[in-house]
């Protein structure tokens, strides 16, 4: 490490472990100063405004900044605005016309990296919504972009936002299946997908899995990037390769003029069913969060080089590899590959080619590079940092110290940023320049939002108390609209559990300190975290059940030392089927088919009988605990006790 690296932060002289802004940072920072938290609270939907003015240029100013009908709310009512002019156009008016808006990485080495400024981007921006148009997409209409990590995935959003198209980005390593299910549900028009792309050295065919997702949908036109050049099937009057549209694509689009209140994306999460939600956001508020969290929760600067590990496929990956830099006019790294190929020391080396500043990942990640160990991280020059996030799940404390002390070289704040699919942006978490830091803790609310732990009764729980997380009024202006064609779900779902003004977020957490610092304990419903990847018990008990062995099965998480929790199936065969390994192979098969490899069982026990309620429930929650090895608690009102100890024995002779 160069000996003049900047210390961006202090430790606190009384309390090991907790640290603050250094007066670097307080100097550097957009805010250092405490009584923010204090003036947006006064008046949030005033604060709110003044936020929309500065960070964006609408077109037509609102009539009305927030109105809530409950459970549904709006923001910057009756304001026009378009979010690509605001990400791009509105750059290359001023010096940063060819500043670098994008640094990519492909991730064979031996493959030169690509720039594209601001200028550039606007170019394939503009073209690219041309094509889109001439393919028949209108304002409102669902594209499906099912792209890996290259730059035409930015470009296709950003036309789709030109135009006023919807987005619908699948995660390039779901399936063609799970593909599927979601273009039926968006009725998308058209799908954006590549040939193929490299994981881990190896090839693959995203086209071959996007044919399959497209069958029986409403998608008419498939446009394919030839990132890889591998032959693949075209249909003829169905699919076109992007670079031919391109070439003679007109080369300006006028932005279209859009509500504040019209749909932006829509991006598909688990919920508690097997069925995933389609998450809406819409163009005004998501701007706006978009805009102010990537500067003040990165603390965001002309001079700073962003790199966020997330994939596109993700909420994170839409509001900080693209959007929220973009309209920030900022320099961010979009690298293709994984973290540890060709070496585990590959985002290391990615940080010390670009002099990256501020690096955003996932706990999953840090723990599996902290395995790997320190020697990986000492062979760079880390010293350009300045800033690390961590997003995704609680962040454990031996994680945290080691992202600490052996990336950050101990200089660094760690912003540990809460939030969801459904927030749009992050919303709890440190400033950077105003702290604390502390392991396990995320922080304070965003300013000018507002959160609350409750008990199951709905009272406060006390300082230490750990309860149920929500957001209240007025809602932080990204958050989502609806579930996409089913407000029912959106009512039941975030409304359902503590009335129509409070939005249950589904995860527990307790008030850390008498500053009102949040510690986030993790999800309180059927979803998973899998390596920072959000699924559904339901869906890959979904899954398995298709498989013609299955009679019915339950799935719950199992803790894990890097992915934080896996899968675990408890499966009951049908009669004339026996365990066997080829059995459990062939049910993870039809989860990696029907799901992706992410939602993979780690283990599956073939269990008789599974613990259930009078009223026919299976009870998850004695499975977990058998799982963990913890008290199952009072087990006589099930319908079937003695199954409970005939699993015992299973879990037990499985793991012996
Ligand atoms: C979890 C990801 C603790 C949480 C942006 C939330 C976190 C879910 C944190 C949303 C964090 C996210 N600390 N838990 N810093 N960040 N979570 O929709 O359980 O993929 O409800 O959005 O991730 O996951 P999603």
């Amino acid at each position: 490490m160069s000996k003049d690296a900047i210390r961006w932060v202090v430790k606190d002289s009384s309390k090991p472990n907790v640290f603050w802004p250094s007066e670097e940072m307080k100097k550097k920072a957009w805010v250092s100063d405490e009584k923010i938290y204090e003036e947006a609270a006064k008046d949030p939907v005033a604060w709110w405004a003044k936020l929309a003015e500065d960070g964006i240029e609408w077109f037509k100013k609102w009539t009305e900044t927030f109105v809530h009908e409950p459970p549904f709310y709006k923001w910057f009512v009756g304001g026009k605005l378009n979010i690509c002019y605001n990400a791009v156009d509105r750059h290359v008016k001023t010096w940063r016309r060819n500043k670098a808006a994008i640094l990519w990485e492909p991730e064979p080495l031996n493959e030169p990296h690509r720039v594209l400024t601001y200028y550039d981007l606007y170019r394939e921006v503009n073209k690219f919504a041309n094509v889109l148009k001439r393919l028949g997409v209108k304002k409102g209409d669902r594209v499906g972009i099912y792209l890996p990590m290259i730059p035409e995935v930015i470009i296709a959003m950003l036309a789709c936002a030109r135009i006023g198209a919807v987005h619908s980005v699948v995660f390039s390593a779901f399936s063609g299946q799970a593909l599927k299910d979601r273009l039926l549900d968006a009725e998308a028009k058209v799908l954006v997908t590549a040939d193929g792309y490299y994981r881990r050295g190896s090839i693959i065919n995203l086209k071959s899995n996007a044919d399959i997702g497209v069958e029986g949908t409403t998608v008419e036109k498939i446009v394919v990037v030839k990132r890889l050049g591998l032959n693949v099937n075209m249909v003829e009057g169905r699919d076109y390769w992007w670079h031919e549209l391109m070439k003679d694509a007109e080369p300006y689009c006028e932005p279209e003029v859009l509500d504040s209140e019209d749909m932006h994306f829509i991006l598909y999460t688990s919920g508690t069913t097997g069925k995933p939600k389609g998450i809406e956001h819409h163009v005004g508020g998501y701007a706006v969060q978009a805009y102010w969290t990537a500067r003040l929760t990165f603390d965001l600067h002309d001079d700073d080089v962003f790199f966020c590990t997330a994939d596109i496929g993700w909420i994170t990956g839409h509001t900080y590899n693209c959007y929220g830099p973009l309209l920030n006019g900022a320099t961010f790294v979009l690298y293709e590959g994984a973290p540890d190929y060709p070496a585990p020391d590959r985002w290391w080396q990615i940080v010390e080619k670009y002099g990256v500043t501020i690096f955003y990942t996932a706990p999953t990640a840090i723990r599996m590079l902290m395995k790997y160990g320190d020697e990986w991280v000492k062979k760079h020059d880390l010293s350009t940092l300045r800033l690390l996030g961590s997003v995704g799940e609680p962040i454990n404390e031996e994680a945290w110290l080691w992202y600490f002390n052996v990336v950050g070289g101990g200089r660094c704040p760690i912003i540990d940023t809460w939030w969801q699919t459904e927030t749009g942006g992050t919303l709890i978490h440190s400033l950077p320049g105003i702290g604390p830091f502390i392991p396990t803790v995320a922080g304070r609310p965003f300013p000018g939002t507002k959160f609350a732990v409750l008990t199951e009764d709905g009272k406060q729980a006390s300082i230490g108390e750990v309860g149920y997380l929500v957001h209240l009024p007025p809602f932080a202006p990204g958050m989502l609209r609806t579930v996409y064609k089913d407000p029912e779900r959106f009512k039941q779902q975030y409304f359902g559990v503590y009335g129509d003004t409070i939005y249950y977020t589904g995860d527990g957490a307790y008030i850390h300190d008498a500053m009102g610092n949040i510690r986030i304990t993790g999800r309180v419903d059927d979803v998973m975290k899998v390596a920072g990847h959000r699924i559904a018990n339901a869906e890959v008990e979904n899954a398995i059940a298709q498989h013609t062995a299955v009679v019915e099965c339950a799935v719950v998480p199992m803790p894990h030392d890097i992915k934080g929790e896996v899968p675990v199936a408890f499966v009951v065969l049908k009669p004339g089927y026996e365990p066997s390994n080829d059995l459990e192979t062939e049910i993870k098969r039809i989860v990696d088919k029907l799901i992706g490899p992410i939602a993979r069982p780690e283990k599956i026990f073939f269990v008789e009988d599974l613990p259930k309620t009078r009223s026919g429930k299976i009870m998850r929650r004695i499975l977990r605990a058998l799982l963990r090895n913890e008290p199952v608690g009072d087990v006589t009102t099930l319908m079937n006790p003695e199954s409970v100890h005939r699993l015992k024995e299973i879990i037990w002779l499985k793991r012996s």
